[in-house]
């Protein structure tokens, strides 16, 4: 019975995939056999098969609907080239009404495949949770992994399958506007936070219609650019590269991350586009990668501007073999990869595997047996409408809010003080979104940081005055703010950058508060009474003299659509802050880059009249707040720091562990930081490094035991044949609140 069953299946098979060649029009373009259940890869060769060459070069192109997130291109007939299967994906269509729409069209084509949809899901779709830098300095991976499941079952409901999320280029510079979408400085957290946000995105598995391909981004070390000008060269050691900007990238690829997105600037004199090292030894080759490479927004016309080719067509050979898979919004590919393919200067293979690349995601999502699946009015509905996103969003902005100063515990304040609420940003609703936010007519519901404080303590003690503009020359609001103040019994200020300050094409070369904000923080601070600092910004800020002078400071970022709430919360204590900063802050834009990990040198600037020594005749080479700072309103004891070994090998390991008391009278979270040194190597090693965190919640008075295992992976780094290694020797290991607040130290020796 068996045997004839079998026969009768494979006959079956074999007359209806002649059917279906000879028929050309493809109802439903693979056939799901009765009997045999193809593989993906056969159910892509089936479709690969009968594709055209154009049709092959149309899934690799990308364009963009007309809301632009780059410069605007020659207009095509993007319409009419989806209809003619010259399309395999847009971006920046927003709604399940608008891509079920798009979506039509494509399958009007000979092929009927389906488009991809992608969208910079940055830091929330409908609902907008503060900035991914702002996120990462609450070091709690499980939260930043619920906003991205929140984000992403927004934007799948609303026909979103692809965000291009997250960024991972670590960021030593905040010149660089765009540290306010990655994780900031430090490697390994960076790969924790990598890992968290691609599986937020992704959730359990592709093709659930609450999740999006997550898309690491820029690859490579895009936040290396020189001068922290965006888009600028990027040049250092390939060992450098290996070991503080490709790791958030592994942890990409080993968290599962569907694609990856290539990055404007060049790396040691080579495009990233086109640059294969990149693209095909390491991220397709060594580490196995089996997802797609969309190019940035035009990056492969740009490798003309960077003098890297000759033309148009050039740029389409060389990214397209360097292992670019899709080619967003430069139609190198549309215009000249058939043409190159005819002309037998590139190989079908290699577009047939690009094409493949992109086929296997849209079977993964499930869109060649429901093409529609994701667009969905009513899922669309009831996602934007769910009030526990709120409840998330408002939590989240809470632990990324940073307590940075607090003199003589001034904050949280009580509801009988008159607050003064004063500042450019205190009543602005778009500037709590920050950049790449998703852009709506119609932002109302989100909350100001008047209104939180209005909800919070009523009219009645809330004075108001706006004072000045955030970058404007103008004083003329400084008497009606200097009135308030007088008549409050504490000032709030709240200052900083608005959201298109930050971001991308938005470096700085001066990251003081725009405008005449700083007069007017004298002005008021001159009053006599106290100041307590909101510091909205996407980045780092240089602010010496109001961190000197004013009484207490939140760096507040941009915290999406609950600002106000989470503010008002944290400033009368209903939410103790807990974040820690994760980039330094520099004392001036001269000692740029300042970052916690770096190496000793051999004068290493211990105090500042050291003669000879490593540091500035005019200024201090120290961050005015280091990585891993923050404050609490209680306050924590560390002792009691055990290890179970002083000596260990190379397949060994150590237990660490140590005591942690809140020792104030509030319970509060503290994000303990594990820190290590290689004593000597066979190359120099930072003078410490992040191997270790746990963020943990005690009561008042509660003692815990905090436990840390050192293993092999710990110690290792790439040493000059870039071998990941860990050599035998001495380490210093250290516990710290702070990269520079080492709380217990202690020392063990890796032995052969
Ligand atoms: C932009 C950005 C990139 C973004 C893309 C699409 O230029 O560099 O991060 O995802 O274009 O908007």
């Amino acid at each position: 019975m068996n045997k004839k069953l079998t026969l009768s299946c494979l006959l079956l098979f074999v007359l209806s995939f002649t059917f279906l060649l000879q028929s050309k029009s493809i109802k439903n373009h693979v056939v799901k056999t009765t009997c045999l259940q193809k593989s993906l890869a056969e159910r892509i060769d089936s479709v690969l098969t009968i594709m055209t060459l154009e049709e092959k070069v149309g899934q690799l192109n990308q364009y963009s609907s007309n809301w632009t997130t780059g410069p605007v291109s020659p207009e095509a007939n993007k319409l009419q080239d989806i209809k003619d299967g010259k399309v395999g994906s847009m971006l920046n269509v927003k709604g399940a009404e608008k891509t079920r729409a798009i979506q039509k069209i494509a399958l009007q084509s000979r092929m009927k495949i389906p488009l991809l949809f992608g969208l910079d899901v940055i830091h929330g779709y409908k609902t907008t949770f503060p900035i991914p830098l702002a996120e990462a300095c609450s070091w709690d991976l499980a939260a930043m992994e619920l906003t991205a499941r929140i984000a992403a079952t927004e934007a799948a409901a609303a026909g979103v399958h692809w965000t291009f999320a997250p960024m991972v280029d670590i960021a030593r510079d905040p010149r660089w506007g765009r540290v306010m979408e990655g994780a900031g400085e430090d490697t390994y957290l960076g790969c924790a936070i990598a890992k968290a946000r691609v599986k937020g995105f992704q959730g359990g598995q592709l093709g659930k219609t609450d999740a999006v391909m997550a898309c690491a981004k820029h690859f490579a070390a895009y936040g290396a650019a020189i001068g922290g000008r965006d888009y600028n060269s990027v040049d250092m050691s390939e060992r450098t590269l290996f070991e503080v900007y490709l790791p958030p990238f592994k942890a990409a690829v080993d968290a599962g991350a569907a694609t990856f997105m290539n990055s404007f600037n060049d790396v040691n004199g080579v495009p990233a586009t086109g640059n294969p090292h990149l693209q095909r030894d390491i991220l397709k080759g060594k580490w196995g990668f089996n997802g797609f490479v969309v190019s940035d927004w035009g990056s492969i016309v740009e490798m003309q501007t960077h003098g890297f080719a000759k033309s148009l067509k050039e740029s389409a050979f060389i990214a397209i073999n360097a292992g670019n898979d899709m080619d967003m919004e430069s139609r190198a590919y549309t215009k000249n990869l058939a043409t190159l393919v005819t002309e037998g200067k590139v190989s079908i293979t290699v577009v047939d595997e690009a094409v493949k690349r992109i086929l296997l995601k849209k079977f993964e999502l499930g869109l060649f047996d429901d093409p529609y699946k994701f667009c969905n009015e009513k899922r669309e509905t009831q996602a934007f409408q769910n009030p526990q996103h709120r409840i998330i969003a408002k939590e989240m902005a809470q632990k990324s809010i940073v307590l940075l100063k607090n003199q003589n515990s001034i904050l949280p304040l009580n509801k009988q003080q008159k607050v003064a609420l004063i500042g450019p940003l205190a009543k602005s609703k778009i500037d709590m979104l920050g950049f790449w936010n998703v852009e709506w007519d119609d932002n109302s519901d989100v909350v100001s940081q008047y209104e939180g404080l209005e909800l919070k303590i009523g009219k009645n003690n809330l004075l108001y005055a706006k004072g000045c503009e955030v970058n404007d020359s103008s004083e003329i609001g400084f008497a009606e703010a200097i009135t308030i103040a007088k008549q409050a019994d504490v000032v709030l200020l709240s200052m900083g950058e608005t959201r298109d300050i930050s971001g991308e094409a938005r470096s700085r070369a001066n990251i003081h508060f725009p405008g005449v904000q700083e007069k007017l923080i004298k002005a008021i601070v001159a009053t006599g009474k106290p100041v307590v600092m909101l510091i909205n910004a996407g980045r780092p800020l240089v602010f010496n003299w109001a961190a000197d002078h004013v009484s207490a400071i939140l760096y507040t970022w941009w915290l999406g659509s609950e600002a106000g709430n989470a503010i008002a919360d944290v400033l009368y204590g209903d939410y103790n802050p807990s974040a820690k900063l994760t980039m330094s802050f520099p004392q001036s834009e001269g000692q740029i880059p300042v970052y916690y990990n770096h190496f000793n040198t051999g004068r290493p600037q211990l105090n500042s009249h050291e003669q000879y020594a490593s540091g500035y005749k005019d200024a201090s080479s120290l961050p005015k707040f280091p990585f891993g700072f923050g404050l609490s309103y209680t306050s924590f004891e560390y002792s009691d720091l055990k290890l179970s070994s002083n000596t260990m090998k190379a397949d060994g390991k150590i237990d660490v562990s140590f005591t942690l008391k809140n020792s104030g009278k509030i319970k509060g979270e503290e994000v303990v930081q594990l820190y290590l040194k290689d004593e000597v190597a066979s190359l120099v090693r930072p003078i410490k490094e992040l191997k270790g965190f746990e963020k943990v919640m005690l009561q008042a008075g509660e003692s815990k035991e905090i436990k840390f295992t050192i293993d092999k992976e710990k110690l290792s780094f790439f040493n000059n044949k870039l071998e990941w290694l860990a050599e035998s020797g001495k380490f210093q290991l250290m516990i710290g609140a702070s990269s520079d607040d080492l709380k217990l130290k202690s020392s063990f020796e890796l032995i052969d």
